[in-house]
């Protein structure tokens, strides 16, 4: 008796477990809840990279729904790489490590079991380091979504458009930025200095 209701407790707790990872069906955005988005017949929380926080990107994994609409974080960033073209990113023979960019086996290409990857996010190989985006691009998002429109600054991170004169990329991107620190600290300390002189007369 006693190792039945065990084993139901045990059943229940692996079927709540076994379904919290899969979405809501749903028609509509209106059968979703209020945060949510209905994307292919399933309730999802992104639609856009810009859905999700910076540096993340909205997986369009449709064969995987513990992902498909949700933010994944891009943490291939610093990584060593090779800039392979499209024909070599989606190929299954490929180093997957070296590939800046994040993919997942298409089970709808013909070829199956053969097969051919697709790409969830594809990153940016410069100076041999995988970045999730391409500064010297001028590489931005913009859109509607949950989070900020984001540029990119060096040496391939994305800031929010609004931040992007503070953060610290944007100055090393720029040597007269630099200097205009500097310089603005210098002008400080003399106007201290001055100011100090005056008041001790
Ligand atoms: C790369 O990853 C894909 C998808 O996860 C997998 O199918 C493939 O076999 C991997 N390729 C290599 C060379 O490990």
């Amino acid at each position: 008796m006693l190792f039945s209701k065990i084993l139901l407790l045990v059943a229940l707790v692996i079927s709540v477990v076994a379904v919290n990872g899969v979405p809501d069906l749903c028609a509509t955005s209106a059968d979703c809840s209020n945060t949510q988005y209905c994307s292919s017949g399933y309730c999802v929380s992104c639609r856009s990279n810009t859905d999700c926080a910076l540096n993340e990107f909205c997986s369009t994994n449709v064969f995987d729904l513990s992902q498909f609409g949700s933010c994944k974080k891009f943490d291939k960033d610093g990584d060593d790489c090779v800039a392979y073209n499209p024909t070599e990113m989606t190929n299954l023979l490929t180093s997957n490590s070296t590939k800046c960019a994040y993919t997942y086996f298409n089970y709808r290409y013909n070829n199956y079991p053969a097969g051919s990857l697709s790409i969830d996010y594809q990153g940016t190989c410069v100076n041999g380091k995988c970045r999730m985006c391409n500064y010297a691009s001028g590489a931005y998002q913009s859109g509607e979504g949950k989070n900020s429109p984001r540029t990119c600054v060096f040496p391939g991170k994305f800031a929010t458009v609004h931040s992007q004169s503070w953060a610290s990329g944007k100055y090393f991107e720029d040597p007269t930025q630099v200097w205009l620190a500097i310089l603005f600290c210098l002008i400080v300390l003399i106007l201290t200095f001055h100011i100090i002189g005056f008041l001790k007369k």
